[in-house]
């Protein structure tokens, strides 16, 4: 992989003195034009590829990501673009959709960097697409930021891949430590995802530090995403009398489960992860899911001024629409992204690389973002409860290690 890299940016180099070449043969040397990195769609703009789910089962997470990086561009755009180097350019958004589906994704991201010679890709949210993704943009040493792929092997695939969340040991930890501390909880039953890569590892990293805490897994039952039918499954969690049911799945599943769980007369919270985040999740499964807690990026009614500004400018620019975690988590993505383009002054990706790497103290609408020597952030988590038809902030959780 190394090898391959050095020989990449090598060809980069040589292709950029050819392009050079080019801009003053055909300029005739009058053009004052940046020479690094324009690429074949010129100098005056920067290109950022996106990819999302933008349709399929968990649309709403490529939605709302790409809503969030749209206004974050727009502004820069507004107020005059984005300044590399010499040059003040203009920030293009190229989104492509992988149809809610990981295979989809290699093609998604090879066709991004070829075709549309995108400098930088965002996405994907869920992580077993981001997986796939990952070691595209590695291969073509082009930076990669998730906005909100939470699995820790996401940003092992290499060295040019960032996320600006947290990742889901933090989040396993403080579910956990929410059950025990305030819901004084002492037996949980685990529903897992096995079709999910962030489930497996969420439900793993929630058990160990329950158990660590002096809590009981019960049962552990697995499902499989878009099952329909759950009653054998949550019948078998209801012998096991747990107190608490955890199950860090996607919203899409959630409402189901919820409503065939309440069916059952099972009326113990039931605790998701940053999964469930999404309008749809409400809308589906009413008032089964009072009483239920999941942990998140961020709360849009936290009345700290930077979140609230953020939700004003959203709700103004879509129709009144309140911002979920992933649209304030692609904001924050393609934010730290502009500010390393000018803290790089080249859209080279080695140097934006390294820009990328070095963000320190950015402040995020989802909090201050550090990225640390695995290019994780380490932010606190928000929980939220849903409580009288409406999610309300319930509590906030530090990361132990930060700082370290
Ligand atoms: N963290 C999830 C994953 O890694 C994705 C997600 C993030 C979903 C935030 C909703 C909100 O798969």
């Amino acid at each position: 992989m190394t090898v391959r890299r050095t020989v990449l940016s090598l060809m980069s180099r040589v292709s950029l003195a050819v392009a050079v070449s080019a801009v003053v043969v055909g300029a005739g040397g009058c053009e004052k034009k940046d020479p690094k990195g324009g690429g074949a769609g010129g100098a005056s703009e920067v290109r950022v590829g996106h990819y999302a789910s933008m349709t399929g089962p968990e649309a709403t997470f490529g939605r709302s990501t790409d809503e969030g990086i749209r206004l974050a561009i727009k502004e820069i755009n507004d107020a005059g673009g984005v300044k590399v180097g010499e040059t003040t350019r203009r920030v293009t958004l190229v989104t492509d959709d992988t149809e809610s589906q990981s295979t989809k994704a290699g093609d998604v991201v090879r066709k991004l960097i070829d075709v549309n010679k995108v400098h930088a890709v965002l996405g994907e949210v869920a992580s077993s697409i981001s997986l796939e993704g990952a070691p595209v943009c590695q291969e073509a040493g082009i930076p990669m930021i998730t906005p909100s792929s939470t699995n820790t092997r996401v940003t092992e695939r290499g060295d040019y891949i960032f996320r600006v969340c947290f990742i889901d040991p933090f989040q396993g930890f403080a579910g956990a430590k929410f059950a025990v501390d305030e819901l004084k909880v002492k037996k949980v039953a685990l529903l897992v995802d096995t079709a999910s890569a962030y489930s497996q590892q969420l439900a793993d990293e929630f058990a160990k530090a329950f158990v660590g805490m002096g809590g009981e897994v019960v049962s552990r039952v697995e499902y499989q995403k878009g099952e329909k039918e759950f009653n054998a499954r949550l019948t078998k969690i209801r012998e096991a009398s747990p107190e608490a049911i955890y199950l860090p799945g996607y919203y899409t599943d959630i409402a189901n489960i919820a409503i065939q769980a309440r069916q059952l007369g099972i009326r113990v919270p039931i605790i998701g992860g940053d999964g469930w985040d999404s309008e749809e999740l409400a809308k589906n499964a009413g008032d089964a899911i009072e009483n239920c807690f999941y942990t998140n990026h961020y709360a849009p009614d936290d009345p700290s001024p930077e979140i609230q500004e953020f939700v004003r400018a959203y709700r103004a620019a879509y129709n009144g629409k309140t911002p979920d975690g992933l649209a304030a988590l692609g904001y924050d993505a393609a934010r730290v992204l502009i500010a390393a383009l000018e803290r790089a002054g080249t859209t080279d990706g080695s140097a934006l690389r390294d820009a990328i790497a070095a963000t320190k103290d950015f402040p995020g609408v989802t909090g201050r973002i550090t990225l640390d020597r695995n290019r994780n952030a380490v932010k606190p988590i928000v929980v939220l409860e849903r409580k009288g038809g409406a999610w309300i902030f319930r509590a906030k959780i530090e990361d132990p290690s930060a700082g370290r």
